[in-house]
């Protein structure tokens, strides 16, 4: 079955399919990237996220060039998001490497390029402290070119967002930010939002993935029977309300999976709605527990956390 998912307008004019399919693995074999890929196409996924950094570009690529070739979807239907890393932070580094990434992944053009960390590093990893108001510069040239369709950041606070928002010429999209039933993020969300800058969850099933050994005993999200009575509620699994969740809040979602049934399954949220006390049941899950702190970066100048 091809589940027809619903978009949100960006800034740019553009629409967003919410479900978009996450590519990044610490560890895979280059032939599950461009698998899970046409997988996720032909199930329906019209959003696909990847990085520079995520090394798959050319994987992802050869996945989208197959399912185009083989007649199953258009360009035109595709939302491909890829992001710029924070060696090439430089104004003029930033064409050139987004022209790198639009080679790996035989493409004309990106629906969305992000800003993937306010923080910048030489090659060396040490902080090269470029203001990602340069950065911004280089991002607004690319739509002009008509490159990216639409320009955003991720992993941005408050604070660097409204500060980046205050001299934009294009405003940010979106916001790609950790967010899931344990790192509820209402703040950013709600400033997010107020600013039409549309937040998106990456690592959205957070610790229903990840148990992380200091928040054993206190992931309740795999194990809290009210979560399995919601579950069985629906005839959904935990990972489905988790995802419906944040849909449902006005977020979308970029989960990963490179398991079929998992890939259908992240994309078969939209034929239920919880009810705002169910909703309020999920959001009770909240730790403020971050899967991902990006710790190695605390002392660079532009950390976010
Ligand atoms: N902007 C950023 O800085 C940033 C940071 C992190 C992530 N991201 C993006 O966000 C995407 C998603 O984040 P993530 O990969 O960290 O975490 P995630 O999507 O929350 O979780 C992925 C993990 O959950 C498993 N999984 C997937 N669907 C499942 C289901 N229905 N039930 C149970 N387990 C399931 C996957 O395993 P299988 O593959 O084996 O199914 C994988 O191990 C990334 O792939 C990347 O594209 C962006």
């Amino acid at each position: 079955m091809v589940v027809k998912v619903p978009t949100v307008k960006l800034t740019s004019g553009y629409v967003m399919p919410v479900v978009g399919l996450g590519t990044y693995a610490r560890k895979a074999d280059p032939g599950q990237f461009r698998q899970g890929v046409e997988w996720g196409i032909e199930l329906g996924y019209r959003h696909i996220d990847t990085a520079a950094i995520y090394k798959n570009e050319e994987e992802v690529g050869q996945g989208i060039s197959n399912k185009i070739k083989e007649g199953v979807v258009t360009r035109g239907e595709l939302f491909i998001t890829t992001k710029l890393w924070c060696d090439r932070h430089a104004e003029a580094d930033v064409l050139p490497t987004l022209k790198e990434s639009l080679n790996r992944l035989q493409l004309d053009y990106v629906d969305l390029y992000l800003i993937h960390w306010p923080v910048s590093i030489n090659k060396n990893g040490e902080d090269a402290e470029v203001d990602y108001l340069e950065t911004w510069k280089g991002m607004e040239s690319l739509v002009k070119m008509g490159l990216a369709k639409s320009i955003g950041v991720s992993n941005f606070n408050e604070e660097q967002l409204g500060r980046l928002l205050a001299v934009a010429n294009i405003k940010p999209a979106v916001n790609q930010i950790e967010i899931n039933p344990t790192f509820t993020q209402h703040a950013l969300v709600d400033f997010c939002k107020s600013h039409s800058v549309v937040p998106v969850a990456y690592t959205p099933l957070g610790l229903i993935s990840e148990a992380r050994p200091e928040f054993i005993g206190k992931d309740v999200i795999k194990t809290d029977p009210k979560l399995g009575e919601l579950a069985e509620k629906y005839g959904k699994t935990r990972a489905q309300i988790a995802l419906r969740y944040l849909v449902q809040r006005g977020i979308p979602v970029v989960p990963k999976s490179f398991t079929k049934s998992r890939i259908a399954e992240n994309l078969d949220i939209f034929n239920f709605e919880l009810t705002d006390k169910e909703m309020a049941i999920v959001d009770g899950y909240n730790l403020d527990h971050r899967c991902v702190p990006g710790t190695a970066w605390a002392k660079l100048k532009y950390f976010p956390f």
